[in-house]
């Protein structure tokens, strides 16, 4: 307002209209939320790295469904993209000022840090578990690190629930192919309590 008091001229007045816009484009995503241009580097960062996650998890996915064929250092370096993102990495990516719109985290984070650093953590012990499947594997998929291998495949999920609170030396023991779809329900369970549906 004062700048309206100090700037009769009709020029001057929108030149100073158009710096305080400037500034408040500066100092808010407001104009355009969800724009690219207008997040903050961290929520970016966060959010390049979720999408690599997710290209990492297709590659997983189309090898193991024959779509993609085969091959173990791609499918190694697929799960190892996942592992260096998620963990300890993907725990410190969410500080509370970072949390809330425009970025889709949620603050219950900040109040739930326990759970969300667990899922992280569980996130990235099944990633370890399929890199290291892919070490016993260089031609092919082998029988070991197929889903229900060394398992009923019926009530596998609840299998795992019980393998997951044993800790992780029995993680260690699960098929390659169960612990990708465990570690993606642990994707889709942290997203459902921690992410806001802005899309
Ligand atoms: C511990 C919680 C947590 C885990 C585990 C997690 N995510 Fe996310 N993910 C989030 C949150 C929170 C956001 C929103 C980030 C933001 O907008 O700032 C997000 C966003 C995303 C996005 C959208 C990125 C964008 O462009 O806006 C994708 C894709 C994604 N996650 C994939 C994955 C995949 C794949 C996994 C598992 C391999 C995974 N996430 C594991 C919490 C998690």
């Amino acid at each position: 307002m004062r700048i309206w008091i100090i700037a009769p001229g009709s020029r001057a007045k929108r030149l100073r209209i158009v710096i305080l816009l400037a500034v408040c484009a500066m100092l808010g995503p407001v104009p355009s939320i969800g724009s690219d241009n207008t997040l903050p580097d961290m929520v970016k960062g966060r959010q390049e790295a979720m999408k690599a996650m997710a290209n990492a998890g297709k590659t997983i996915a189309g090898m193991f469904e024959g779509k993609l064929p085969y091959d173990a250092p791609a499918f190694k370096r697929a799960a190892e993209t996942i592992r260096a993102h998620s963990g300890a990495a993907l725990m410190a990516e969410f500080p509370a000022a970072s949390l809330g719109p425009p970025s889709a985290a949620k603050h219950e984070i900040d109040q739930s840090r326990d759970e969300f650093d667990a899922l992280a953590r569980k996130v990235a012990s099944f990633a370890s578990v399929i890199s290291a499947s892919a070490d016993k594997a260089p031609d092919g998929i082998t029988p070991e690190m197929r889903m229900g291998a060394g398992m009923s495949t019926m009530g596998s999920s609840l299998l795992g629930k019980r393998k997951i609170a044993a800790g992780e030396e029995d993680i260690s023991k699960l098929p390659a192919e169960h612990a990708f779809h465990l570690m993606l329900q642990d994707c889709s369970a942290c997203h459902a309590k921690f992410r806001e549906k802005i899309q």
